[in-house]
């Protein structure tokens, strides 16, 4: 089976074709970043105006660089959230439509089942089970991965996600949006110890997040400075310790409650050179390896998405003709490929 996937969940307009017998075949990311840096932020509307313009000529060039027509799609693959509803519906209509025009069925996919299984794009990848821990610019969760449709959620963030708190505390320090990476770059040269922010939520059990009050202690502490050509740097280094400890101390505690051997890294802060270096050095000490898909595989893409729906589509999972898109799906709701309740006859 060959199966076109689209992906338009936020501000990345993304297509790719996954072929059951060759795997990945081809795929394309556009990000809008450009279009919304002026904003600080993703502006919704603007996403999905964006997406309506750029869908359909992305999939007909990644059809004609792969030397395929429409005739050699056997299934097609559609983020249906969660994500900006906005977005999510162009994604959704278009995969949607594309099925019904071309006569062979069409799967709503989790956005973060695509990140959960990315790893699975790469060559050797990590047999079932393992634990990720999925960090990007939405979501920051530590997920005990079963197999495809068995996830079980350890805990969350229950305010900002680790990619968001890396933005707002960029944008603090005048850095432009999307200022994650920024930050690391400037954080590269900021002294270590200078500033000490705190742990969120080490002293409590169990392996929830929250991140919003350390982006407080840094604005509180840029206040109370006296200006200085060092002090964004150092900002950035103390920020960057304290997200980076709580992420690993989190994701050790986790390795050890589930006794899984491999932890694979998600989503957009997985970049973060000193996220993963300590990762793997926290890992290692457990007798535990690391997993990192390429950095193409941890930010939005739609290879994720065709690979997840490659696998409900060949247990005969498939949508209704209605489109489905929804800006809240919980993980949770998610079963196993052919015993999702949208699945028919
Ligand atoms: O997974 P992703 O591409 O998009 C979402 O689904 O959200 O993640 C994007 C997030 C942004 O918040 C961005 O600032 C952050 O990942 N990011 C980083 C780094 N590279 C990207 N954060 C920290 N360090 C990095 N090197
Ligand atoms: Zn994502």
């Amino acid at each position: 089976m060959r199966v076109l996937a689209v992906e338009t969940s936020c501000d990345e307009t993304a297509v790719a074709v996954y072929d059951s017998h060759a795997g990945l075949l081809g795929h394309q990311v556009y990000t809008q970043t450009d279009l919304h840096e002026v904003w600080g932020g993703v502006v919704p509307e603007l996403a999905s105006r964006d997406h309506v313009q750029r869908l359909l000529p992305m999939i007909k060039a990644t059809l004609g660089e792969l030397a395929l027509t429409p005739k050699d799609i056997h299934g097609v693959a559609y983020t249906a959230g969660p994500g900006l509803i906005g977005a999510l519906l162009v994604g959704a209509t278009v995969g949607r439509s594309l099925a019904y025009a071309w006569g062979v069925p069409a799967v709503a996919v989790h956005h973060l089942e695509g990140h959960l299984l990315a790893p699975r794009l790469e060559a050797n990848p990590p047999a079932f089970p393992y634990l990720a821990l999925l960090v990007s610019g939405g979501h920051t969760m530590l997920v005990d991965v079963q197999g495809v449709g068995c996830y079980q959620i350890l805990g969350e963030s229950l305010d900002d996600a680790a990619g968001e708190a890396f933005d707002k505390t960029a944008k603090l320090l005048g850095l432009p949006y999307p200022g994650g990476a920024k930050l690391a770059l400037l954080a590269e040269s900021g002294r270590p110890g200078v500033f000490r922010f705190p742990r969120p939520m080490l002293d409590r059990p169990g392996f929830d997040f929250s991140f919003s009050g350390l982006k407080t202690a840094v604005w509180l502490a840029l206040k109370a400075a006296t200006p200085s050509a060092d002090l964004a740097a150092d900002l950035a280094r103390g920020f960057e310790e304290a997200m980076v400890d709580t992420l690993v101390a989190k994701s050790e505690r986790a390795l050890k409650a589930t006794g899984r051997s491999t932890l694979v890294v998600a989503g957009g802060v997985g970049a973060n050179r000193r996220l993963r270096n300590r990762l793997t050095t926290m890992a290692a000490t457990l007798g535990a390896v690391t997993a990192y898909p390429r950095t193409e595989f941890c930010t939005d893409n739609a290879a994720m998405i065709a690979l997840a729906g490659h696998e409900r589509l060949v247990a005969k999972e498939q949508t209704s003709l209605g489109v489905m898109a929804r800006a809240r799906w919980p993980l949770s709701e998610l079963r196993p490929p052919g015993q999702m309740s949208v699945q028919i006859a």
